[in-house]
């Protein structure tokens, strides 16, 4: 299919309904703090890293100081390993007395006194994955009233400890009991990747009408293997998930583990540049007490983050995948620009990558391209080959702007993409 037509028809599309809280309506971003801290709650011998209520505050005090809130990074989320092993003696969730002595109302009111949002993490199950109290169906109406007293922002609801059946009644259930509090509370459902994460098992059409955002897929790890194994999965079935996604509704493919230990530079630069293609939730995993220059860089990159929040919502796709082993992802964005990805998987050396941007399918005309992690800018005619230079494991990103009134002409004049060039040299620059 032609990129423009693609556009529109994915710009129609989104008449499907999303969760209707009015939240979300660009990919959420924020940390979270399963992939780096897991369950560490050993706050004796460990206690900078245990999950306590001091992690969090530290993560607020820097996602506030040192300019991630600004860029968009205002979700602090608690995972498991939160809650007391016993619920209270009237059957609500308590936090661990020792590790969150201020409760977790304190903690909401130090996030929204930043500017902050907290998320919080239950289980739709009789466990969580880690053991605590879960949240079966009896429990869900009084759990959801919890949260909302306590003034949480999110809820992740993970679905360890529980069987399809109860998957099918419970994430409905819970997103109609968090409606039902009269609090906006992004809602996080695991359900899908506890049934494949592909139809039919999966619905997304309902997934979309009752979740802000969704894991697909399995857990990360602080690994490029993880990583490629999660980039392979959600590109193998863009087809299918790909459309569930715009304002409101989110596939996830879980945290960035930028600024942890398993990825190189242009590792980390390849998850930052995909998750943006993705239109995928930013939820940091990392410790930003001690994250690198580099790490921070990458990840407060301004360019990379507009187009992961691209309000348009259009979820991008792999439009080739070359012998060689390099593959270019495309994302289309609003103000009719767009952005690219070369990725290589090989493991020699940078590649040497040549091809135009009508060989991608673009329409005919003048575009201005922006490297995304160089700033490095150019103009391109869609006809003029060019080169990139990828390195084993990494990226080139590149926002493209082009010259609109052209694809519109060309669109009207009933879909012949490969009309005439702008013969008015009309090439206006667009970012
Ligand atoms: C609850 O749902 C209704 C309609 O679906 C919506 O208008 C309302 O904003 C929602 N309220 C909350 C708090 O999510
Ligand atoms: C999927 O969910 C939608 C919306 O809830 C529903 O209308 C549709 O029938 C479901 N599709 C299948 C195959 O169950
Ligand atoms: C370009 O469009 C043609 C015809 O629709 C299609 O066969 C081809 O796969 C497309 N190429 C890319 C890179 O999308
Ligand atoms: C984008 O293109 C559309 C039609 O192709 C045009 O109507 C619109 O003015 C353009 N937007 C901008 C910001 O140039």
């Amino acid at each position: 299919m032609h990129l423009a037509v693609l556009l529109v028809a994915s710009v129609l599309s989104v008449g499907t309904l999303a969760l209707d809280n009015g939240l979300m309506r660009t990919p959420p971003m924020g940390w979270l703090a399963w992939e780096r801290f897991r369950c560490d709650i050993d706050c004796d011998q460990d206690p900078k890293n245990c999950i306590s209520e001091n992690l969090f505050t530290d993560m607020a005090d820097r996602l506030s100081q040192d300019g991630w809130k600004d860029l968009g990074y205002v979700y602090v989320n608690i995972d498991d390993c939160w809650s007391s092993k016993e619920r209270d003696e009237k059957g609500r969730l308590q936090p661990d007395p020792k590790r969150f002595p201020g409760g977790i109302p304190k903690l909401a009111r130090y996030m929204h006194d930043r500017g902050l949002k907290l998320g919080i993490y239950g289980d739709m199950g009789t466990l969580t994955c880690g053991g605590y109290p879960g949240t079966p169906l009896d429990k869900i109406k009084m759990d959801a009233q919890t949260f909302a007293e306590w003034e949480v922002d999110m809820l992740k609801l993970d679905g360890c400890y529980s069987n399809e059946i109860e998957q099918q009644q419970g994430y409905p259930l819970m997103s109609k009991a968090l409606n039902a509090t009269g609090r906006p509370i992004a809602y996080s459902c695991s359900w899908p990747a506890y049934q494949g994460g592909l139809p039919p098992k999966v619905n997304y059409t309902q997934l979309g009408e009752i979740c802000n955002l969704w894991r697909n897929y399995g857990d990360i790890q602080d690994s490029w293997d993880s990583v490629l194994n999660i980039i392979d999965w959600f590109f193998d079935n863009q087809d299918i998930i790909g459309p569930a996604a715009g304002p409101g509704r989110w596939n996830d493919p879980d945290m960035l583990i930028v600024g942890d230990f398993g990825l190189s530079t242009d590792q980390s630069r390849t998850q930052m540049a995909l998750w943006a293609i993705m239109a995928a939730p930013l939820f940091m995993s990392n410790d930003l007490r001690t994250i690198s220059s580099e790490a921070r860089s990458i990840l407060q990159n301004k360019l990379a983050i507009r187009i992961n929040q691209d309000p348009l919502g259009f979820q991008g796709r792999r439009l080739v995948k070359e012998k060689s082993g390099i593959e270019v992802f495309w994302r289309a964005l609003s103000d009719n620009a767009s952005a690219l990805v070369f990725f290589s998987r090989r493991t020699d050396m940078p590649y040497r990558y040549k091809t135009s941007l009508s060989k991608l399918n673009y329409t005919s005309g003048y575009y201005k391209v922006v490297d995304v992690f160089t700033q490095k800018g150019s103009s391109l005619k869609d006809s003029e080959d060019f080169v990139v230079s990828v390195n084993p494991t990494g990226v080139v990103m590149w926002y493209v702007s082009a010259p609109a009134q052209l694809n519109l002409r060309q669109f009207q004049n009933g879909g012949n993409m490969k009309g005439p060039a702008d013969r008015r040299g009309d090439h206006r620059v667009l970012l």
